[in-house]
């Protein structure tokens, strides 16, 4: 099948690591408790960057391929599929799935736990743009972040992938959202989504939180990072949550531990393509449990920003790479 292949494998031929290339590579063929998904669109993350520059292997034992979700429709089931939590399927379903690597190719297997039904008003290239984006969303803000309704939540690198969904999915948890990034004219949008408020990630950033919430923000989830860091931890409130999620703005940050001490705030990371298959396949059923009737009603939207066909991936990865996308960027296989 064609497929985006492994950076070491790019990497040979005089091609440099980091630079996607398009090849042959043996389909897969589904094992136990696994669905043989054939690919019609492909979401792009940052990963896959780290993987192809050789810096964010694939867990032990997942596809070299990079691509950590997928639309498509269901080619094959493994034997026992059928009987995994919360996920029964059909050839010929639509479907969109949370990969651990294997979504930039024709034909991926994935888990059926992280298999989810599309809903049929999604085109294959927003349900490819849900998976990594909404399981995100959901276990930083809910399985991490504890949010409750009525809470207050600021959301920084809110124009990105991930970052819109988790706005969306912070609103339609009943949560004020606020949603910070570096651009102006793109965070407007997110009014759209839910946000109650949006703010510039600078020094004003824990003002325009009190702005809407005096004592502070609840919970922190942080797709940034770096010095943007202390200006997120200053927005929260008494008994605030912080999760960390993404780096964008750099591994470094000065930390104020008397805030820390004072405010008794609770600090967490949070990774999840490492963690294990069954822990994955639960954090997709919740997630799919709260929001599917959402996707399906058109209250919860995928953001897609561009869509390239699968022979433009170069192009694709150069637009992720290159930053400014409002929501996702999917490559498309048909
Ligand atoms: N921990 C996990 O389990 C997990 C899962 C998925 C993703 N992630 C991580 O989460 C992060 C966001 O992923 P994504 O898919 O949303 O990426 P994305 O679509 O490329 O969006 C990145 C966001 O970060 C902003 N940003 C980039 N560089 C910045 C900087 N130097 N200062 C401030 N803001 C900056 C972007 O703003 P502009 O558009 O203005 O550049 C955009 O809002 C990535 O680091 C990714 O690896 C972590």
């Amino acid at each position: 099948v064609r497929a985006v292949l492994p950076a070491a494998v790019g990497a040979g031929g005089g091609i440099p690591a980091g630079i996607p290339i398009l090849g042959a590579w043996p389909q897969p063929a589904p094992g136990p408790g696994e669905v043989l998904i054939r690919v019609l669109a492909a979401g792009l993350n940052q990963a896959d960057l780290m993987q192809l520059a050789g810096r964010y292997p694939p867990p032990a034992g997942e596809s070299p391929i990079p691509g950590l979700e997928c639309a498509g429709l269901v080619e094959a089931v493994g034997g026992l599929a059928e009987q995994s939590a919360g996920a029964s399927f059909a050839p010929g379903e639509r479907v969109m799935a949370l990969l651990a690597g294997g979504g930039l190719a024709e034909f991926v297997c994935a888990p059926a736990a992280q298999v989810l039904p599309a809903p049929p008003n999604l085109t294959f290239a927003q349900g490819a743009a849900v998976p990594e984006a909404l399981v995100t969303a959901w276990t930083n803000l809910v399985a991490e972040g504890g949010l409750l309704a009525g809470e207050t939540v600021l959301v920084t690198g809110a124009t990105g992938g991930m970052g819109t969904m988790a706005v969306a999915l912070a609103a339609a948890l009943g949560a004020k959202v606020v949603a910070a990034a570096r651009d102006a004219r793109r965070l407007e949008s997110l009014y759209g989504l839910g946000a109650a408020a949006v703010a510039l990630l600078d020094d004003g950033l824990a003002d325009r939180v009190r702005g809407l919430t005096p004592g502070g923000a609840d919970l922190v989830v942080d797709f940034v990072g770096g010095e943007h860091f202390p200006r997120a931890l200053a927005a929260l409130g008494a008994h605030g949550r912080y999760v960390l999620v993404g780096l964008m703005a750099g591994r470094a940050a000065a930390l104020d531990l008397d805030a820390v001490l004072r405010r008794r705030l609770r600090i967490a990371g949070s990774l999840l393509r490492p963690r294990p298959r069954p822990e994955k396949g639960r954090l997709v059923q919740e997630a799919g449990a709260f929001a599917l009737p959402l996707l399906a009603d058109g209250s919860l939207r995928p953001v897609v920003d561009r869509t390239f066909p699968f022979a433009a991936i170069v192009e694709a990865y150069a637009a992720l790479a290159g930053g400014g996308a409002a929501g996702k960027i999917v490559v498309t296989m048909a």
